[in-house]
């Protein structure tokens, strides 16, 4: 797994808003879906292109287009809907696909229980959404998953990443077989013994949405 926290001005000050607690839902929104934007740009520099020739008002001249499978988004539901704008404003041609996982609050682990993806992900680029990358539960099996249907690149975006996290996501992935890339905003302490990571941002559903 690579991890590729992003060390930029913009995204430090953003994300400071988020993590205030004052900072409210209309706010957290808008904030998000800009910062994932930032996040995006790093997320896709392994994006696969095709190079072209088009005629510019002077001359001929070469140039990329992202290629074929259109690379497919993936939010995690429900808080990674919050990030999907962000994502496809960088990403306008990938398809969206969602997957609904839900962590049980006393074993923290994840199960699936909405899925609308293509049955055939073969050789598909995916970007998966989650904010918050916590025990990791969620997003090692998503990326199993997603791998499982075939898809041979996967790189997660996250606002937040728990070190217990990223290490359960190496673990559990590094056996598959494809390049998996986590881009983050910020990689903090630690977990807390109710999962939340310290100092976090607390509970990234309820802050976009004000509803628990
Ligand atoms: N999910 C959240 O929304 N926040 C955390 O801190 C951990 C998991």
């Amino acid at each position: 797994m690579r991890l590729l926290a992003v060390d930029h001005p913009l995204v430090a000050h953003k994300l400071a808003v988020l993590r205030d607690k004052h900072t409210n839902s209309a706010t957290f929104r808008q904030l998000t879906d800009e910062l994932v934007t930032l996040l995006a740009y790093e997320a896709t520099r392994d994006a696969r292109v095709a190079e072209i020739e088009l005629e510019t008002p002077v001359a001929t001249a070469k140039g990329v287009k992202l290629s074929a499978p259109k690379p497919m988004v993936v939010p995690i539901l429900r808080a990674g809907l919050g990030m999907l704008d962000g994502m496809t404003r960088l990403l306008p041609t990938a398809e969206v696909g969602f997957l609904g996982m839900i962590r049980n609050e006393e074993t923290l682990q994840a199960t699936t229980y909405a899925n609308r993806l293509p049955d055939d992900l073969t050789g598909r680029q995916c970007y998966l959404l989650d904010p918050m990358l916590a025990t990791g539960g969620t997003l090692a099996s998503s990326i199993g998953y997603l791998v499982s249907r075939g898809a041979d690149h996967i790189t997660a975006v996250c606002l937040l990443a728990a070190p217990e996290g990223l290490e359960l996501v190496e673990r559990e992935t590094s056996q598959l077989g494809v390049p998996v890339t986590v881009v983050t905003a910020a990689v903090d302490e630690r977990l807390n013994e109710k999962g939340y990571i310290v100092p976090g941002l607390g509970d990234a559903g309820d802050r976009l949405y004000g509803v628990a």
